[in-house]
């Protein structure tokens, strides 16, 4: 990786650390993207990692600070599962943080997974045309977590959307994979964001926390650029700020 993504490397000694300052990131950016443009675009993740970001922010101490009439949600990608099913991510993210702030509905955007993963694809990709008229798809703030394996939203490696140069959104097949904790990352057909789409973003944020990480951290971030094999090494914004806030788990071998 370039040593710019380096310099924007943030290590936290606690997990409260971590996700206040994941937190207040979210906040400063989107009191800025509404003050420059008068609305703030934010793309959440899934997985297990940003939970806890979701609860504080759900907390009346951040939640007051952003004007939800003014921002709008999206998703990096989803799990072609039902709205219902906890493994959804806007499932969780609505039942951890969005049903609970004054966000208006139709700010919501979820990937419409009662189509099937093809037709949700490019009926997600209209919906963002749509909703960015004639400027380019270009959120405020994209937020993204890294797989064990390397992937970032569904960009999994050896898949065909780790080649895509396009910004859009694509559906893929991806193997199931067993991880140690029994829960597999990967579970079947998803929906995701393109890298190009990712990389149009103001402000690219990685949030990673846990040992199980460590190795894959460093990999990603020092070594070999092998875009296939680490899919989070395709994200480089062409005109945006990336930042890495990990933990000290799984920052634990960056020092060395
Ligand atoms: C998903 C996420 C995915 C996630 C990583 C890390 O749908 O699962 O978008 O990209 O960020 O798999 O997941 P954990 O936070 O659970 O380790």
């Amino acid at each position: 990786m370039t040593t710019d993504s380096k310099n924007k490397l943030e290590v936290f000694q606690t997990l409260d650390a971590l996700y206040v300052a994941a937190a207040n990131f979210i906040v400063d950016t989107a009191n800025k993207a509404i003050g420059e443009r008068g609305r703030y675009t934010i793309s959440l993740s899934g997985g297990q990692t940003p939970k806890k970001l979701y609860a504080l922010l759900a907390t009346p101490s951040f939640s007051n600070k952003i004007q939800w009439e003014k921002t709008f949600v999206f998703f990096g990608d989803e799990r072609c599962v039902p709205l219902d099913d906890e493994r959804n991510n806007a499932h969780q993210a609505k039942s951890i943080l969005l049903d609970n702030v004054d966000i208006p509905s139709s700010n919501i955007h979820i990937i419409p997974v009662d189509l099937s993963p093809a037709e949700a694809a490019v009926k997600y990709e209209k919906e963002l045309k749509i909703f960015f008229g004639k400027e380019s798809l270009r959120f405020d703030f994209i937020l993204l977590g890294l797989g064990e394996n390397g992937h970032t939203a569904s960009i999994f490696p050896g898949t065909k959307v780790v080649e895509d140069k396009t910004i859009g959104i694509r559906d893929l097949y991806v193997e199931t994979e067993k991880i140690p904790d029994g829960l597999s990352h990967s579970d079947g057909f998803r929906v995701t964001m393109t890298a190009p789409m990712i990389n149009n973003a103001r402000n690219i944020l990685f949030l990673i926390a846990g040992e199980e990480k460590r190795v894959v951290l460093d990999k990603v971030l020092n070594g070999p650029y092998i875009p296939d094999k680490y899919p989070a090494q395709l994200i480089k914004p062409s005109d945006g700020e990336l930042k890495w806030f990990v933990d000290s788990k799984a920052g634990a071998l960056l020092s060395e």
